[in-house]
């Protein structure tokens, strides 16, 4: 296990109504003005808005809106937050929706104090030192964001999507998490959200890094959970129980848990990134494509912690034949895949000729020649996976 500092300050309010106590964590962490962020109009059609601009106008706590945010977000609506949250001198950002809004909010949130163009923090020009405040309203289980120092913004301008981490700066105050605001998500972005959880553990699990049990196991009794609430929600969309384990599970996905002491690797995020910026498909549909085939890769060439997925998370009987068992474990994952009506191969997605050149090219550009550590990819390599996801 690898020294690590762990550093998640963040307060999550779990459970029924509990966006009720919105105001209360607003004030608690300082606000007074607030930018309410928000998506395509889900939380206007649920109610959910109105619940939370009422509970802050009783509170006396004054409030701006940005809303439109749309998935795969890009740089146009940060700008937009920054100009609107400097002219209303607002001290608090408060998103209320997924990981689109959340980051978002997030780019806003670094912009206003910084002088230069926010995306400088994007490209590793600048590093943010300071933020303004933000306490997250969660209305779906997927990105993490709301427990993670991330934000992920597209740029326009050469479709160029990328991360800022920060965890000391960015992670929320707090996030509201009630996991009856996720009865209303359609079955498609519920499956997109178990896939990109999963990939999120997984990107902390393959790891080189040696004497990490601890890790691992949390690791795969996370995916061992997910797997199963997924089918309750499957059969059962409002089914308390299985929204609110994996409301929570999306949470510790991303938060850090899953990675403390390992040297992670995000190829197959990194590699779905492009995708999801020239297609602008969901986020853990790309995943549902790249993942497999990352992992169909891996076992033709590093087996080993593959065969260890294949054996603990999808019951594999044990064998010498590493690769047989770590093909068997892909088999068995792109099944479940399917049977939460996720897509697996590019054609699938709806991508019938997918610009292999394109994606390889911007994939190097935007992330260097070596991509990855649990076995790092060459352009050949990046080709060879985009190839076996067609
Ligand atoms: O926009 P609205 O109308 O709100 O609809 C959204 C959107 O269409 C809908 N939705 C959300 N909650 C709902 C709901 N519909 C009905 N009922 C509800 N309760 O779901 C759609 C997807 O929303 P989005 O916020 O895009 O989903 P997600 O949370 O999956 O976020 C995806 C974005 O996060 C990035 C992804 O790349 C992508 O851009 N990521 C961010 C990370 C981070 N900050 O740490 C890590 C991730 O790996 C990921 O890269
Ligand atoms: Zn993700």
């Amino acid at each position: 296990m690898n020294n690590f500092t762990f550093y998640s300050p963040t307060e999550f309010v779990f459970g029924r109504e509990t966006e009720s106590r919105t105001a209360e964590l607003v004030k608690k962490y300082g606000g007074s003005k607030v930018l309410i962020v928000y998506g395509g109009g889900s939380v206007i059609r649920s109610g959910l808005l109105a619940r939370v601009e009422s509970v802050l106008s009783d509170a006396g706590i004054a409030y701006v809106e940005l809303g439109g945010i749309q998935p795969n977000p890009t740089d146009p609506k940060v700008y937009e937050g920054i100009e609107l949250g400097r002219r209303e001198r607002i001290d608090f950002i408060l998103p209320v929706g997924g990981g689109s809004v959340i980051d978002t909010a997030k780019a806003i949130a670094v912009g206003i104090p910084y002088e230069g163009d926010f995306w400088d923090f994007f490209i590793g020009k600048a590093v943010p030192e300071k933020a303004v405040r933000i306490g997250v309203v969660l209305t779906i289980p997927a990105a993490g964001s709301e427990g993670s120092g991330n934000s992920v913004i597209t740029k326009l301008d050469g479709l160029k999507k990328l991360s800022l981490r920060t965890p000391e700066v960015l992670r929320p105050a707090f996030a509201v998490m009630n996991p009856e605001l996720t009865y209303t998500l359609p079955a498609w972005q519920t499956a997109c959200g178990i896939t990109d959880m999963m990939a999120h553990i997984m990107e902390r699990y393959f790891t080189n890094t040696e004497d990490t049990e601890v890790t691992d196991r949390i690791c795969e009794g996370t995916l061992k959970a997910i797997i199963y609430e997924a089918m309750r929600v499957t059969i059962e969309p409002c089914n308390y129980g299985a929204r609110a384990n994996l409301m929570w599970a999306g949470m510790i996905a991303h938060n850090g848990t899953c990675g403390v002491g390992c040297e992670e690797d995000w190829s197959s995020h990194f590699l779905e990134h492009e995708v999801s910026a020239v297609y602008n498909v969901s986020h853990g549909a790309g995943l549902a494509v790249i993942f497999p085939a990352w992992l169909t890769y891996m076992a033709e060439h590093h087996a080993g912690k593959v065969a260890q997925y294949a054996a603990r998370v999808w019951d594999v009987p044990k064998s010498t034949d590493c690769k047989a068992m770590a093909l068997e474990g892909i088999r068995r994952f792109k099944s479940f895949l399917h049977s939460i009506g996720m897509p697996v191969t590019f054609r699938e997605l709806g991508i019938e000729h997918p610009d292999i050149d394109l994606l390889v090219k911007k994939f190097h550009e935007n992330k260097g020649e070596r991509v990855g550590n649990y076995f790092p990819l060459d352009s050949k390599a990046s080709r060879e996976i985009y190839e076996i996801a067609n």
